[in-house]
């Protein structure tokens, strides 16, 4: 990044004295970044905001809140008097305007209201319609780039009840008719599987000397106030506000996350998404901030975290967490729901998340681990297999070959199968700048990570059937946030700012 910097400013000042490109070609290892706005500096920002439903779909609109996509984009403009400083009383006052690019009304746009571009079928379907909204937003957002434009930074909220005998979510892709009762959803009667209510307050310039742009997204899953979260004494919620000096520093977005006792499970990201085709775990057409797809081995990401509060022992707080598709045999994911698995590895950071991979039963271990030196050992190899760098590994539920035993991973929380690799702090990780040891990092550590993410993620396992050419490792979402993982009455509180990938200037 420094020396990124260092460049732009050369070219800036030496681009007529011809001396840039030998100062600057003389570098090795050059960086560029794979997102819109590196380490969040643009004081014009571009944010969105999306809400899922267990499978990730929408299933049914929250009442009078609109589809739930919602986007936050301005740009600002100096008022300059035309003539003597003194003929513009109004610019000392107010020097700075924001003009926002997407207006209330787009922002409530609900099943049934056409809007321009899109698709007459998504009108009256309920998923489409967010689909070809978070589209339509992604249009008035965009921003003109190389080598490709970008649309925004992407909130993404997620409720996991799930109400099976409403029969809304497929298993592993394949539609399946009412079933249960099954435990390991939560669900408090019909209607648990609803959007959250979605309020929203426009960015502006606030603060003695109006230099502080601030605004918010925040809302609540609790729809109906005579609810029993209610009576008890606590309901679901979440805010991200987000903040900037005029022209200087970082944004810093401010994330809270409650669970109740009717949403025990409630998940809070930030995520720098593809700008187009699939990204993690959304089988429709995305928009976001990845003007680059990172691809491993090559990339590093760098942000500021501060965790404030935890969110409890079921917080699964991800420092990173990074999402790919591709299909058992290597091939990209082509939108074929029964065929294309969701691939997931997720660095935990929560210093209470045990590890569930264990040397006298390794069902929940990947079949190896690899070390940086490229040297592999077998799970079995108990003297050396590093079982606490490892919260779970479980395998694609279409995947004909994997090694017994293991564990499949959950059928109905994406739209097609998935592969879910999650790792600890350990040792094992130190070479890539991820943390060694639990409690680095969490709760009044706050701290700046550098994580080469692309060279661990070319390390760990990943499901493919034998004999067939290894998948690119090409990653359409990172993210990082918190699953509270069914647990009431909990709270999460954390920022970010700084966030940037860095991917190697090829391009
Ligand atoms: C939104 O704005 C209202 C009115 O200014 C304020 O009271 C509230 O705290 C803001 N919400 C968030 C989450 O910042
Ligand atoms: C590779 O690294 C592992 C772990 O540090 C070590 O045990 C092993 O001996 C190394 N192998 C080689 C060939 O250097
Ligand atoms: C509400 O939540 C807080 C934690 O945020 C918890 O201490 C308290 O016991 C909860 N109240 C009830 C009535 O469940």
């Amino acid at each position: 990044m420094a020396q990124v910097l260092h460049c732009a400013v050369q070219a800036l000042f030496l681009a007529m004295a011809s001396l840039y490109g030998v100062i600057c070609a003389s570098s090795e290892n050059e960086y560029i970044s794979a997102v819109g706005d590196p380490g969040m500096r643009r004081d014009g920002l571009r944010l969105a905001i999306e809400a899922w439903n267990q499978c990730n779909e929408v299933g049914e609109e929250a009442p009078n809140m609109g589809s739930p996509r919602a986007a936050d984009c301005f740009d600002i403009y100096k008022a300059s008097p035309q003539q003597g400083e003194n003929q513009c009383s109004l610019c000392n006052s107010m020097p700075f305007m924001l003009v926002h690019r997407v207006t209330e009304e787009e922002n409530r746009l609900r099943l049934g209201q056409p809007f321009l571009g899109g698709q007459q079928e998504a009108f009256n379907n309920v998923d489409l319609y967010a689909a070809e909204k978070e589209v339509y937003l992604g249009n008035k957002c965009q921003v003109e780039d190389i080598p490709n434009p970008w649309q925004f930074w992407m909130i993404m909220l997620k409720n996991g009840n799930m109400d099976t005998y409403a029969a809304k979510c497929p298993n592993n892709g394949l539609k399946v008719g009412p079933y249960g009762p099954d435990s390991r959803f939560p669900c408090f009667g019909e209607g648990c599987m609803n959007q959250p209510s979605i309020y929203h307050n426009y960015t502006t310039l606030q603060g003695p000397s109006q230099a502080t742009l601030k605004g918010a997204f925040y809302g609540s899953w609790n729809l109906n106030t005579k609810s029993s979260d209610e009576t008890n004494g606590n309901i679901s919620y979440y805010s991200v506000t987000w903040e900037k000096e005029l022209g200087k520093g970082s944004w810093i977005f401010h994330h809270v996350l409650r669970t109740s006792v009717m949403y025990p499970w409630l998940m809070l990201y930030l995520r720098a998404d593809a700008t187009t085709g699939f990204s993690g775990g959304y089988h429709y057409s995305t928009r976001g901030m990845l003007k680059i797809i990172p691809e491993s081995p090559n990339f590093k990401v760098k942000f500021r975290l501060n965790v404030i509060r935890g969110g409890g022992s079921s917080s699964q707080f991800y420092l990173m967490d990074i999402g790919s598709c591709w299909k058992n045999n290597g091939q990209p994911c082509n939108g074929d729901v029964t065929s294309d698995v969701t691939r997931y590895n997720e660095m935990i950071l929560n210093p209470e998340t045990p590890s569930w991979c264990k040397p006298n039963d390794v069902k929940l271990c990947p079949p190896y681990h690899t070390f940086p030196n490229g040297s592999r050992v077998h799970r079995d190899d108990i003297a050396h297999f590093p079982y606490e760098a490892y919260h779970l590994y479980c395998s694609p539920g279409n995947a004909e070959f994997t090694e017994k035993p293991n564990i499949v991973c959950d059928p109905y929380s994406n739209p097609q199968p998935q592969e879910i690799l999650q790792i600890l702090p350990h040792p094992v990780w130190g070479d890539y700048g991820y943390p060694t040891r639990k409690g680095v990092g969490w709760i009044g550590d706050p701290r700046t990570w550098e994580l080469d993410v692309g060279r661990l993620s070319q390390s760990l396992y990943f499901y493919q059937d034998p004999g067939t050419p290894p998948a690119r490792r090409q990653w359409a979402s990172v993210d990082l946030g918190t699953e509270i993982y069914k647990d009431p009455n909990q709270v999460a509180e954390w920022t970010v700012s700084d966030f940037n990938i860095l991917v190697p200037k090829k391009y």
